[in-house]
C-alpha cells in the first residue's frame, strides 16, 4: 500500500505517453518532447487544489465576481540535469512561476547523491516549491535536494516525478513526510545498479542524447 501523500497520476494519456518513453527505440527528440508533455499534464493535476479568490471582472455584458488564483506563488526546482526536461511543461501551465536550479549527481558506485550547484530565486521561502525530476530511484537525490531547500527555509514543497521506485517513495516518506509525491507510475523495484525496473533507463542521457 502506498502512503497517502503519494499520488499516482495514471490518466490514460499520461500512461500512453510514458509507455512510448519507456521504449528503448524512442528517439531523443520524441523522448524530450514526451517528458515535457507529461510534465504539463502532471502540473495540471498537481495544481488542482490551488486556492481561488473572487475578483470583479467587467465582461462585454456586465460586471461579475469571478474566480482568480489566490495564495502563494510557485517556484519550480528541477534537479539537474534530467529535471530540466520537465520545466517547460510546468511553465506552460504556470507561466509566472520562478525557476530555481539544484545540481545533483548520483555516484555510480555508491549511489550517493552529490550536490554541485544551487541557485534559487531570492523569495524562494515565500513560494510553493515544486521539485521536479523524471526519476525517483533510491530517493537519495530528491531527499538531498529537499534537505537543501529546507535548509534555505522552504516550508511548502511537493515532488513531481515520472517514474518512482517503491524504495525511493519509502525514503522520501521517511525523511520528508510533509512532502507529497506526484508520479505517473510506480514501478516494480531497483536493479543491482540502482536503476528502476522496468523504468526507462538513464533519463538524463535519453533527454540530452549523451549516450
Ligand atoms: C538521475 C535522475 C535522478 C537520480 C535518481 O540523475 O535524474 O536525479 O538519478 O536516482 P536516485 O533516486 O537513486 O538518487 P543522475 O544522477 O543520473 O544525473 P543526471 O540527471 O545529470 O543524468
Ligand atoms: N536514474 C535514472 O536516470 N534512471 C534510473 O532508472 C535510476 C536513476
Amino acid at each position: 500500500m502506498l502512503p497517502e501523500n503519494v499520488h499516482v497520476i495514471d490518466h490514460p494519456l499520461v500512461s500512453h505517453k510514458l509507455s512510448i518513453m519507456r521504449d528503448k527505440n524512442t528517439s531523443t527528440k520524441d523522448f524530450r518532447e514526451l517528458v515535457s508533455e507529461i510534465g504539463m499534464f502532471l502540473t495540471y493535476e498537481i495544481t488542482r487544489d490551488l486556492p481561488l479568490t473572487t475578483e470583479e471582472v467587467e465582461t462585454p455584458l456586465c460586471k461579475a465576481q469571478l474566480p482568480k488564483l489566490a495564495g502563494k506563488k510557485m517556484a519550480v526546482v528541477p534537479i539537474l540535469r534530467a529535471g530540466l526536461g520537465l520545466v517547460e511543461g510546468v511553465l506552460r501551465m504556470v507561466p509566472s512561476a520562478r525557476v530555481g536550479h539544484i545540481g545533483m549527481f548520483r555516484d555510480e558506485e555508491t549511489l550517493q547523491p552529490h550536490l554541485y550547484f544551487c541557485k534559487m530565486p531570492p523569495d524562494i521561502t515565500q513560494r510553493d516549491v515544486l521539485v521536479v525530476d523524471p526519476m525517483l530511484a533510491t530517493g537519495g537525490s530528491a531527499a538531498a535536494a529537499i534537505d537543501e531547500l529546507k535548509k534555505r527555509g522552504c516550508t511548502s514543497i511537493k515532488l513531481m516525478v515520472l517514474v518512482a521506485a517503491p524504495e525511493g517513495i519509502e525514503v522520501i516518506h521517511r525523511q520528508h513526510p510533509d512532502v507529497s509525491i506526484y508520479t505517473a507510475a510506480v514501478d516494480s523495484h531497483l536493479n543491482e545498479h540502482g536503476y528502476i525496473v522496468p523504468g526507462l533507463g538513464d533519463a538524463g542521457d535519453r533527454i540530452f542524447g549523451t549516450k
